[in-house]
């Protein structure tokens, strides 16, 4: 087979990207995630698109959905030349799954499930580097030296969209927007769901093996 085409999904916090990254080395595919590139352009002018507010950052601090035009445009794109991929953060409602079914087929569709109060405590925890984006926590997933990243050197910072509100409000816009995506894939072929409260390790050999399995 060629490179893998994969697609993971779960809540806020679930560690999606976190995996991702294990992912992506292991595999040798790209890491497509909307959250980053959205990240990477939040004050990019949207207007043209007629949505609500002119640029990303503002859904983003509050914790809802950047309109489905913007994001479909960041993932037709970034898999038109990407040769296999882990996809994350995408789609997050059933227009956005739609959309990504005329895009492309998956090879593997993995489901990480957490529970709501471990999700608070592990966004509200976070850190991330302001250079590579690699996420750590205050307890969980400590870097060797505090406030640096062990990737490369850069500091770690707390995202805007961690603090408990707006990490309550993304919990809930999941559960309206993105559950019933997850359900919808649970039909496809692919599909494998994965225990997502163990700790980083474990939850990663499981998912070696599922797309091992997979894939061969
Ligand atoms: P996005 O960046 O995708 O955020 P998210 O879905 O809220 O997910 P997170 O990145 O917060 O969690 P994660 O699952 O990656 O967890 P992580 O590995 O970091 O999206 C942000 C915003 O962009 C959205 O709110 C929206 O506004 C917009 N957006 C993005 N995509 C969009 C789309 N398609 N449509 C519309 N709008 C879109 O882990 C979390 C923490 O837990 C870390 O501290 C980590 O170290 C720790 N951890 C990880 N695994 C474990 C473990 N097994 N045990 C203990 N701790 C762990
Ligand atoms: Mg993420
Ligand atoms: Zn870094």
């Amino acid at each position: 087979m060629s490179q893998p085409r994969l697609l993971i999904l779960g809540p806020p916090g679930a560690g999606k990207g976190t995996q991702s990254a294990n992912i992506a080395d292991e595999y040798d595919v790209s890491h497509v995630t909307t959250g980053d590139a959205l990240r990477a352009n939040k004050d990019m002018d949207i207007s043209d698109m007629d949505t609500e507010y002119d640029t990303p950052r503002e859904y983003m601090e509050a914790g809802d959905l950047v309109p489905d035009a913007v994001v479909n445009a960041i993932v037709d794109e970034a898999l038109d030349s990407a040769d296999g991929f882990v996809l994350d953060g995408y789609p997050r409602n059933p227009e956005q799954a739609e959309e990504l079914a005329g895009m492309t087929d998956l090879d593997v569709v993995l489901s990480l499930s957490v529970s709501r109060e471990e999700l608070v405590d592990r966004l509200t925890g976070r850190r991330v580097c302001d250079d590579c984006g690699a996420s750590y926590h205050v307890e969980f997933n400590q870097p060797e030296t505090e406030g640096v990243c062990g990737e490369c050197g850069g500091k770690l910072i707390q995202r805007e969209d961690d603090d408990e509100e707006s990490v309550r409000n993304r919990l809930d816009v999941f559960d309206e927007n993105t559950a019933p995506v997850i359900d919808h894939y649970e039909d496809h072929d692919g599909f494998v769901a994965i225990d997502g409260e163990q700790p980083p390790d474990e939850v990663w050999s499981d998912i070696r093996r599922a797309i091992d399995e997979r894939t061969e």
